[in-house]
């Protein structure tokens, strides 16, 4: 039987069974990513090597070093997750990998070498929207949350208000119109001389700091529409730096970093919340590599609770790049019918609908 045929066959029995162990790769920027997820929910490895050594001298992630890393752990970090798991590729029903959206480069690696187990061990193969796995955190690590909710996706790339319908139906009601969310923070955390990843390290400081000490406006995201705009903040951000810097007066970067991560989580929390009530759902969700920020779930929590909202996040380990994640879409994929081929192909600027 040729593979096509037979990952065919394996993948109706896992879909009339209802259940799969899962193997999923994740490589799409700078974490070689591997786990082991049963039924989409249950998390039975889940091996991160991060790159940040690598890129930190560069203050941020060089796409080529990104993926020649990748081609070397990728190996052992699968390796890891198999005994981690304390099963072997015979105990895997399916390989999931990340896609797209990412660095083509970086993709490519995780899509090679997925292929490659899949054809060698004769399993069916599922492609997963790197976002879509964001979302799926939340299946990991709130059991009863399913489908319809409201979804705030926040990485380096991305800021995304979604409605997720059913798990494969997604409709985009927001979107940044020029810096991500994750991406504002680490270009101010740069400003601030705090190096790369940013995020992590902006929220680390502003707990030091006052966070009415400054106010970054920006009259774009005042309006109805739910659409983001942060690049402006951060422009305000080297500004106040550079301007004080002129005149001599001294400036606290804890004050800085405190008032600019309040004016993003604001902007993010009034549009999200404001979606979800015009949507009718009952439920908000937040997800990607900004939802580790803990006043972001915080603010949006309470936001969501005293409007009658449920909230959702995922576990801290699971909001950053994972391979859990993408093992838990990739099984709602699997059930879904949506298999690929030895033909898929990495898609660095894959959209969220597709
Ligand atoms: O989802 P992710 O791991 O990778 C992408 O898909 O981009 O997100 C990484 C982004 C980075 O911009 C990082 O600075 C930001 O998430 N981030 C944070 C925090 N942890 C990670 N931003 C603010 N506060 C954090 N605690
Ligand atoms: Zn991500």
């Amino acid at each position: 039987m040729d593979y096509k045929t037979s990952a065919c066959k394996k993948a109706e029995n896992l879909i009339k069974k209802g259940s799969a162990v899962i193997l999923s790769v994740e490589t799409s920027c700078d974490e070689t990513a591997a786990a082991v997820v049963r039924d989409g929910r249950h998390v039975l490895s889940n091996v991160v090597h991060t790159q940040i050594p690598i890129h930190k001298k560069y203050g941020g992630v060089v796409p080529e070093l990104a993926s020649r890393s990748h081609v070397e752990r990728l190996r052992p970090v699968t390796e890891k997750a198999l005994s981690d798991a304390g099963i072997t590729l015979s105990d895997v029903d399916a390989v999931a990998v990340t896609y797209g959206p990412g660095l083509v480069g970086a993709l490519l690696a995780g899509v090679s070498y997925a292929k490659g187990l899949a054809l060698a061990e004769d399993l069916p193969l599922v492609g997963v929207n790197h976002i879509h796995g964001h979302i799926a955190a939340n299946y990991i690590s709130c059991p009863e949350l399913r489908p319809p909710f409201i979804c705030l996706v926040v990485s380096g790339g991305h800021s995304h208000i979604v409605s997720v319908k059913d798990y494969f139906c997604l409709e985009l009601l927001g979107r940044t119109r020029d810096d991500a969310a994750g991406e504002a923070f680490d270009k101010a955390a740069r400003v601030l001389g705090l190096g790369y990843p940013g995020g992590p390290k902006l929220e680390k400081l502003a707990q030091k700091g006052d966070e009415t000490a400054y106010r970054f406006h920006s009259s774009f995201n005042a309006g109805e529409h739910l659409d983001f705009s942060f690049s402006g903040l951060k422009t305000a951000v080297i500004n106040l730096l550079h301007n004080a810097g002129q005149k001599g007066e001294p400036v606290n970067p804890a004050d800085v970093a405190a008032s600019f991560q309040l004016s993003i989580i604001e902007i993010l929390t009034a549009k999200t919340i404001k979606a979800a009530l015009a949507s009718g759902l009952g439920s908000v969700a937040l997800a990607g590599g900004v939802s580790a920020n803990r006043l972001l779930r915080e603010t949006m929590q309470k936001a969501a609770e005293s409007r009658g909202l449920k909230f959702y996040c995922p576990e801290f380990k699971y909001c950053t790049d994972n391979a859990a994640m993408i093992g838990s879409a990739g099984f709602y994929a699997l059930m879904a019918g949506r298999l690929n081929g030895l033909d898929l192909n990495a898609k660095a600027n894959l959209s969220i609908e597709q």
